[in-house]
């Protein structure tokens, strides 16, 4: 049998197009595939929780008001974290797609997303919704570690550093997100259910959604989200 053509090194990426939402509760793996994604197909990864803790650093007036919601483990109100969302994508490197992680959270972010995609000429959302349950959230979630320079996410359980509290790429130092203590996580999870998992029933109602399951590792997920990916893009 004939050998496979060499992929060549310099072959352009892969054009997205198109803007990718990835739902699921805290600590599914949202955060480390979207940038598997986002590097995958050369766009980029807009994370609102990131964008918010950005605010919360520089003491923006969006940051004060988010600062203490987020660390009770509320959701920001729909109408501070719209606006970052929006002027986000209006930035040119998002014209050929850009992955989703943590937006939208609510129907009415996703009503307002449907609109702001069509303004910008994009075509409907694929929507990936990482499966994964309780008791692995719980261990996912206070287990995380990041790092301080390059982001890099880590986990003490299933993913730790070489050196303790060190990351492997940079060396920089490795912190606990505020609202990974235990205590957090149940008013997470709480506004997860409430707020967020409609959009799983609003995204199937309108044929958008993919199921993965999330409780495999990080490989494995990662395969079985660019396989449905795949498979969704051929279908439209
Ligand atoms: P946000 O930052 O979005 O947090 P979250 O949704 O709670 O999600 P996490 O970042 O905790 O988890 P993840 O799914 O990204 O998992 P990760 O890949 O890191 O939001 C924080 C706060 O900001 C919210 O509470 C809210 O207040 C506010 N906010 C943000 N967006 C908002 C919005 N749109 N509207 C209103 N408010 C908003 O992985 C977790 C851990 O598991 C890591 O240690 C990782 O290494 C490990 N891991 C991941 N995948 C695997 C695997 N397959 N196997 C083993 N370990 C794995």
């Amino acid at each position: 049998m004939a050998a496979s053509p060499a992929v060549p090194e310099n072959r352009p990426p892969e054009e997205l197009n198109r803007a990718v939402i990835l739902l699921g509760p805290p600590g599914a793996g949202k955060g480390t595939q979207a940038k598997k994604l986002a590097a995958k197909y050369s766009v980029p990864h807009l994370s609102t929780g990131d964008m918010l803790r950005e605010h919360v650093a520089q003491g923006t007036p969006l940051g004060v008001k988010a600062k203490p919601i987020m660390e009770r483990g509320e959701l920001v109100p729909d109408s501070l974290v719209l606006k970052i969302v929006a002027a986000r994508i209006e930035r040119p490197d998002c014209a050929h797609g850009f992955v989703f992680d943590g937006f939208p959270r609510t129907v009415a972010q996703a009503q307002y997303l449907g609109e702001l995609l069509k303004q910008h000429g994009f075509r409907r959302p694929f929507v990936i919704h990482l499966v994964v349950d309780t008791a692995l959230i719980l261990r996912r979630i206070t287990g995380r570690r990041t790092c301080k320079t390059g982001g890099e996410i880590y986990n003490l359980f299933e993913r730790p550093p070489k050196v303790e509290g060190r990351c492997d790429n940079d060396g920089g130092e490795l912190f606990q997100r505020p609202d990974d203590r235990e205590e957090i996580v149940a008013p997470r999870l709480h506004a997860y259910h409430k707020q967020t998992e409609p959009l799983v029933a609003y995204y199937r109602r309108l044929g958008l959604l993919h199921e993965v399951d999330a409780s495999k590792s990080v490989e494995e997920v990662e395969q079985q989200v660019c396989k449905t990916l795949h498979h969704a893009r051929s279908k439209h």
